[in-house]
């Protein structure tokens, strides 16, 4: 692993093998989100984006959480224009998030509540440790979710389910997040960084290009009509076939050797 860089005070970032992790270190506050912190995590994003270097991120959290949600000591006593400040910047960091180039892998240690959990459901994979849980428990603060969260989850689950979680708010483990098609993997404590690490380097020693084009071809495609997002899969395909990674990775095959791609 490589030497630890300090993005905030409560955001480290270590890098191997073009995978990125970046750990919310708040434990005392069970990984909340201040809006420091979500400022820190806005500029991370923006730089990661043309982070060539970079092929995966992996989000996770300590202890016994990962991301609490929002600091609800910023809720407290602010005006209305900073609360809707602070709501619209968190949304569009998460966001950013969604439309990272790399892939974003979500290690969801522990408490995934709020806007912790919406910035889970931003990432494409969540690997669930047993100790995780995950709600969204905006309502029992006499509030709703603001990082997209019944708008992301009713896409992914369809709105009964979402409803029934946004509207209770109570919590769920990551087996059923898993049942639910919310969380590819629930895994032991110890296993949850190795296990989110093999699926991060397994996407990482990948064609960079095509990594990135296929994450963009799926989202895209959930958005558009069929002939369209068909359409552009057959584009995306004639432009890679294009790559010097493509003549490499069909050179290496028939040379029956390792490919080397160089994203481009
Ligand atoms: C600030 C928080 C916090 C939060 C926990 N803490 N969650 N501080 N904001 N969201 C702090 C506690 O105040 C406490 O600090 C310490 O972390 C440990 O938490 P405890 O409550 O003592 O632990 P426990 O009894 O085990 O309960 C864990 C918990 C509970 C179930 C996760 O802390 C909880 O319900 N937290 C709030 C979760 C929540 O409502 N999140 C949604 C926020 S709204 P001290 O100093 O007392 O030790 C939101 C909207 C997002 O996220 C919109 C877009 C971004």
């Amino acid at each position: 692993m490589s030497e630890q860089r300090q993005i905030h005070e409560h955001l480290v970032e270590t890098r191997r093998n073009g995978v990125a992790v970046l750990r919310v270190n708040r434990e005392s506050a069970l990984g909340a989100l201040s809006r420091g912190m979500v400022e820190a995590l806005g500029s991370y994003l923006e730089d990661l984006r043309v982070d060539d270097e970079v092929r995966v991120l992996v989000l996770t959290g300590t202890g016994r959480g990962f991301v609490a949600g929002a600091d609800i000591n910023e809720y407290s006593e602010v005006s209305r224009a900073a609360f809707d400040g602070y709501q619209r910047l968190s949304l569009e960091v998460f966001e950013r998030l969604t439309r990272l180039p790399q892939p974003a892998v979500a290690a969801v240690n522990g408490y995934a509540l709020g806007g912790g959990f919406e910035l889970a459901l931003c990432c494409d994979f969540v690997v669930a440790s047993t100790a995780a849980r995950f709600g969204l428990p905006e309502v029992k603060l006499g509030l709703l979710p603001g990082g997209g969260g019944t708008v992301r989850l009713t896409r992914l689950i369809g709105a009964p389910r979402a409803k029934e979680l946004v509207l209770t708010g109570r919590r769920m483990d990551g087996a059923e997040a898993e049942r639910m098609g919310l969380v590819t993997s629930v895994v032991e404590p110890a296993e949850l960084m190795p296990t989110a690490l093999a699926l991060a380097e397994g996407i990482a020693d990948q064609a960079p290009l095509a990594v990135r084009e296929g994450k963009r071809l799926v989202d895209d495609g959930l958005e558009s009509g069929l002939g369209a997002a068909l359409l552009r899969e057959q584009q995306s395909l004639s432009w890679l076939y294009t790559t010097e990674d493509a003549r490499e990775g069909v050179a290496a095959f028939l040379e029956k050797r390792e490919a080397r791609f160089l994203g481009r």
